[in-house]
């Protein structure tokens, strides 16, 4: 069975463990593919919500096997506060729960880079989790993996060596604490103690699966336009969301890949920096956020709230190669009059062809709207496609034509049964 690749659309948030979570029924395997604790999924079943930032959206379905994959970077501290949270709602991860001896480690050097690094120039507005410093150890080939865990001394080596470089940056350019070796050696081993279990070639594991015919659901954080090579850099995030980082991050050729789900917001938000040409600093923008409960799953931060961009969007599908939509939050639009759709951009009033990364470009383009009639009726209880307001259907079928893509899937509500399969 080949295997799927859920991707956000946007600049993440898009609602990607609600959708994960929903398909999960029929799946067997859910894995990560890049990221990590800056990630915030949220799965909400029956009155609970559960906050996921590293363990997979498909970790509430007992018959699924739940991997963290090569490509995501992964914190000590949040995945045991995350295996304790799941663990206490009763939920079983021994033998469901396999963690890449590949995927790298956060250290907490990385996230007091992090921290510093913000205070520089360019203020990205990271979630402060180290995700870039991690990454910048991966590609520097300095960095600590899972494997290293296995081995006192080469633990011990590796982390004495980066240690010793961190400290003197920390201190001589940012004038920043320094690290004490040992305690962090003595916290690692109990972590290692921990995750032990769970150590796994998934490269091989996912593979064999592939043989045997299981469904794999690969799971991206962010969204493509948070992608370090196609977003809006340097405001992204220092991983590949993108649909390609599927195979790079789990080590699934791309011939096992057959569908593709772009995880669409019906509007559109970005946490953090960058270019956002939609954005709404207004009263309607703050109705977005209200409404739409925009405010981060991971920093708790206000979500800069703007209409849908349908520029961006149609980049997205083009470089996910996006085979169908999922559309979520739908109802959140339940109460506005009217509702604009973002069709082209302007620069000095000459249309722009097509979406650019760029941020200078960005920054200068105005957006071109088309406004559609609000439905004002509430429709988190409609279960089938036809019961939709026209008006509501008329929107869902404009996305459809200018993204040129198939919506399956219209999210009405945050629960799992809050879902209109098409
Ligand atoms: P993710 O990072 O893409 O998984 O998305 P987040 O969990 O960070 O943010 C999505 C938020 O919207 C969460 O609070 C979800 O519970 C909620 N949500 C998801 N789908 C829907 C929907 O269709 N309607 C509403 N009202 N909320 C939704
Ligand atoms: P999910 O998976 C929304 C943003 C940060 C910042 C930029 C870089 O829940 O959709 P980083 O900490 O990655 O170095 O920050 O990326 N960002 C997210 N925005 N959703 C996320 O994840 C995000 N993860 C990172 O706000 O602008
Ligand atoms: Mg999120």
């Amino acid at each position: 069975m080949p295997a799927t690749i859920i991707v956000g659309a946007q600049w993440g948030d898009e609602g990607k463990g609600k959708i994960v979570d929903m398909l999960s029924d029929e799946i067997d395997i859910v894995a990560r593919y890049q990221g990590g604790a800056n990630a915030g999924h949220t799965v909400v079943i029956g009155d609970k919500e559960y906050v996921l930032h590293l363990i997979p959206s498909g970790i509430f379905h007992k018959h699924v096997a739940c991997v963290i994959g090569n490509g995501v970077v992964i914190d000590p501290v949040a995945l045991m506060d995350e295996i304790a949270m799941i663990k206490s709602f009763g939920i079983k991860i021994d033998g469901r729960l396999f963690i890449s001896h590949n995927a790298h480690l956060i250290m907490p050097y990385h996230k007091m880079l992090d921290a510093i690094r913000e205070k520089g120039a360019v203020k990205i507005g990271t979630t402060g989790r180290g995700i870039g410093p991690a990454y910048i150890d991966k590609y520097m080939r300095t960095g600590i993996r899972v494997v290293d865990l296995l081995n006192r001394k080469t633990l011990s080596d590796k982390l004495k060596a980066n240690i010793e470089e961190k400290n003197q940056i920390l201190s001589k350019i940012y004038g920043g604490v320094e690290i004490d070796v040992d305690k962090i050696i003595a916290e690692y081993q109990e972590f290692d103690k921990l995750i032990d279990p769970f150590i796994t070639d998934t490269t091989l594991y996912l593979n064999n699966a592939l043989k045997k015919k299981k469904r794999i659901l690969a799971e991206g954080a962010q969204g493509a336009l948070l992608d370090v090579d196609h977003g809006t850099y340097p405001f992204v995030t220092s991983s590949s969301p993108t649909s390609g980082g599927a195979c790079t991050g789990l080590g699934i050729p791309p011939t096992a890949i057959n569908r593709i789900i772009g995880i669409v917001k019906a509007y559109s938000t970005r946490v953090g920096n960058g270019p956002f040409p939609t954005e709404l600093q207004d009263a309607t923008g703050e109705k977005l956020r209200a409404i739409g409960g925009e405010y981060g799953a991971t920093t708790g931060r206000p979500r800069r709230c703007g209409w849908l961009d349908m520029v961006s969007l149609e980049y997205s599908v083009m470089v996910n190669g996006i085979s169908e939509i999922a559309l979520t939050k739908l109802d959140v639009l339940d109460e506005f009059d009217e509702i604009a759709v973002c069709t082209g951009y302007t620069v000095d009033d000459k249309p722009l062809k097509s979406f650019s990364s760029n941020v200078a470009t960005l920054d200068a383009v105005k957006p071109v709207y088309k406004k559609f009639k609000g439905w004002k009726e509430n429709i988190t209880g409609i279960r089938k496609y036809k019961k939709l307001p026209a008006a509501t259907i008329k929107y869902i079928e404009a996305i459809e034509k200018l993204s040129g893509t198939r919506i399956s899937l219209v999210s009405v509500g945050a629960r799992r049964d809050q879902t209109i399969v098409r």
